[in-house]
């Protein structure tokens, strides 16, 4: 984010799944800047080193680990590690896909490509979510998971994201219920946002303008723009928000 700090994070420590690119390394930079240390997790270890060393740059503590997020195991191994070392009083579930094999009509949809979908968008989320359960809880600590507005209306031909990210609706508000009062859930709704996710919609012409003529705003969003209210989520300043889910759409969901 650029400009002043809006939020004070100073003294907590964030993780972000998929925090290496787009909207996550966003988030995670967005943190840094407010103060707190920040563990960005993904598969790939090139772009996480250079998020790290931007983390470091901003004055941040930071740490390597890579993770996928569909392997419990070592889900579970890695959340009980940043907890013993650093601490867990944030997490960010924000890894996510949505791959050319889960698109299209039902009959174009492999099994494939919907456990795919499943395991990081909506298993690997639940994976995350226990694995930092016991340090949240005792850290008053707030959980944020990265649906979308397919959260929250139907996308058509894109029926295993849609599941999957109302799926993590739905996992919001349960899980609110359970960890309240020690801990906050809330929940991130982004509209299009220009990111690797959204390359093949913004690079081809017709596309990205008939997306653009669909949002109020009528323009995708840059990934700054979608960090700003996940760290508000997280803040303080929510302190009475949870089991809620925040549109930030450029008013697609407004319709
Ligand atoms: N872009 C949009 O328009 C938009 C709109 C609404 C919601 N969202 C949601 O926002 C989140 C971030 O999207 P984005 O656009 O920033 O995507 P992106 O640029 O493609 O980045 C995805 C991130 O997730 C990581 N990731 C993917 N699979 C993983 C796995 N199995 N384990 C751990 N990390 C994994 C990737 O790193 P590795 O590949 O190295 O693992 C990368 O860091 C997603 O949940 C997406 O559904 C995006």
């Amino acid at each position: 984010m650029d400009g002043d700090v809006a939020f004070d994070f100073e003294g907590r420590t964030a993780v972000v799944t998929g925090g290496s690119r787009g909207i996550g390394r966003a988030i995670a930079l967005g943190f840094a800047e407010a103060g707190a240390d920040v563990v960005p997790l993904a598969r790939s270890e090139p772009a996480l080193e250079d998020v790290v060393a931007a983390i470091r740059d901003r004055g941040a503590e930071s740490r390597l680990e890579t993770l996928d997020v569909t392997d419990s195991e070592a889900v579970t191994d890695c959340f009980d590690r940043i907890a013993d070392d650093l601490g867990v009083d944030v997490v960010v579930n924000n890894a996510g896909v949505n791959p050319e094999a889960a698109l299209g009509d039902l009959e174009g949809v492999t099994d494939e490509g919907l456990r795919q979908v499943l395991a990081v968008n909506l298993e690997g989320a639940f994976a995350c979510a226990r694995a930092a359960e016991s340090a949240l809880l005792a850290s008053d600590g707030v959980l944020v998971n990265v649906a979308s507005v397919g959260g929250l209306v139907g996308l058509p031909r894109q029926h295993p994201y849609v599941a999957s990210k109302h799926g993590l609706v739905g996992l919001t508000k349960s899980l609110a219920l359970d960890w309240a009062p020690e801990a906050r859930v809330n929940c991130l709704a982004p509209g299009y946002v220009a990111t690797d996710l959204t390359e093949d919609l913004h690079a081809d012409d017709d596309l990205r303008r008939s997306i653009e003529e669909r949002t109020p705003l009528d323009r995708f969003a840059d990934p700054e723009e979608v960090a700003g209210p996940a760290l508000f989520l997280a803040s303080d300043l929510a302190s009475y928000a949870t089991g809620a889910t925040l549109a930030v759409d450029g008013g697609w969901t407004a319709r």
